[in-house]
């Protein structure tokens, strides 16, 4: 019998019995049975859940603990000390208990984690695409290819002679008002003229032709610059030109691949018309419009007349082809040139409103597509 046992015993044969005294003696008593009665417990612990599960019941906010704790208040002042003193002691060898305990599961156990955490929904990874404009190059060039076309790119800062006077635009010609160019701050040319940011992709039809190859299909996808914004314009937009020279090329050609163009590209059911147009490097020249998508030619709100206009195109001027060290008596040709944006926002069922959104890089905008 400890001393403070045998002093609670004294006094319960001499004294009568109080609260104070059966509390004391509880908590004597069940300092070992507490500890005895945990580690009973912790024999049959075999995962952490119920590890836990001890934790609270022995440590946790409303534990054994805590309840015990709470009985102070019943005590008279000169007993409260030795009852706290007793009790931080009984609450510390418990811990430890617990504490060593808990080492038997340091290294966690995947099986249950699993049982956790298995309704946690997993992280998606980000998986990127190719932009637009990308994707609808990359379709344009698969439907021309059949065709015999070759893909080629050709500067984008280039020389004003390959964009202009090559093309029969001689300086300070009118016409070359509409194309809005961009001059780059370089030396001038006596020959060549300023550099440019290429206006339109045409400046690859006297390039392809100097290449000095015959027959020529050629597919000359490129940037193009323009002072130039609006819903339907933006100051850099892509081009696609195509062009033709071989013996005996004719309108029915030009019509013929344009029209296999559209049906593929908007679908079988759209169509193609020509209008007469003026271009100094093509004659005769032509703008050509597709029917729209939502009226097919009748006539509506998104449409003028029921067409939208796609770009130029034409039989290449004799001066070109001459430009191009091209005998126009022996060969012609036939050329055309789209914006790729705005080709692709005709596209049936493609709602874009606003041209400058497609390189606004806002992927919500571009997650769409
Ligand atoms: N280059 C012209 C433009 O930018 C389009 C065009 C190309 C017209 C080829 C005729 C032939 O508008």
């Amino acid at each position: 019998m400890t001393p403070v046992n045998f002093y609670i015993y004294i006094s319960l044969a001499l004294f009568p019995i109080t609260d104070i005294f059966v509390i004391s003696m509880d908590i004597s008593e069940n300092h070992e049975n507490l500890k005895h009665e945990l580690k009973e417990k912790l024999k049959c612990v075999s995962s952490r859940q119920d590890l836990e599960k001890i934790k609270l019941e022995y440590i946790g906010k409303k534990g054994i603990l805590n309840q015990l704790f709470s009985k102070m208040t019943d005590l008279a002042a000169n007993e409260r000390k030795d009852f706290g003193a007793r009790l931080n002691v009984l609450k510390n060898e418990i811990e430890t208990i617990i504490n060593d305990f808990s080492n038997n599961f340091s290294q966690p156990n995947t099986s249950e984690y699993d049982e956790l955490y298995n309704s946690l929904p997993g992280k998606k990874p980000e998986i990127g695409h190719t932009h637009i404009i990308t994707q609808a190059i990359r379709e344009i060039v698969d439907i021309f290819k059949p065709l015999g076309f070759t893909r080629v790119r050709y500067p984008e800062v280039d020389w004003e002679y390959f964009a202009f006077e090559a093309l029969n635009m001689p300086e300070d010609h009118p016409a070359r008002d509409d194309w809005e160019t961009f001059f780059v701050d370089l030396p001038f040319d006596k020959k060549m003229g300023r550099v440019v940011l290429t206006p339109h992709t045409s400046n690859g039809q006297v390039r392809e032709m100097l290449k000095g190859k015959l027959p020529i299909r050629m597919l000359n996808i490129s940037r193009c610059g323009r002072r130039q914004i609006d819903i339907s314009h933006g100051p850099t937009f892509f081009q696609f030109e195509g062009l033709v020279v071989d013996k005996n090329i004719n309108t029915t050609h030009l019509k013929g691949v344009l029209n296999y163009f559209a049906k593929n590209f908007f679908g079988p059911d759209r169509k193609i018309r020509l209008r007469p147009y003026d271009f100094r490097f093509t004659e005769p020249s032509f703008e050509v419009d597709i029917d729209c998508g939502m009226c097919h030619g009748k006539g509506c709100k998104l449409c003028k007349g029921g067409w939208h206009e796609l770009g130029g195109a034409g039989m290449v001027h004799p001066n070109v082809l001459k430009a191009g060290g091209i005998d126009p008596e022996k060969y012609s040709g036939f050329a055309f040139g789209w914006g790729v944006e705005r080709t692709y926002m005709m596209k049936s069922g493609t709602k874009i409103d606003d041209i400058r959104h497609i390189f606004a890089n806002d992927l919500r905008f571009l997650e769409q597509f």
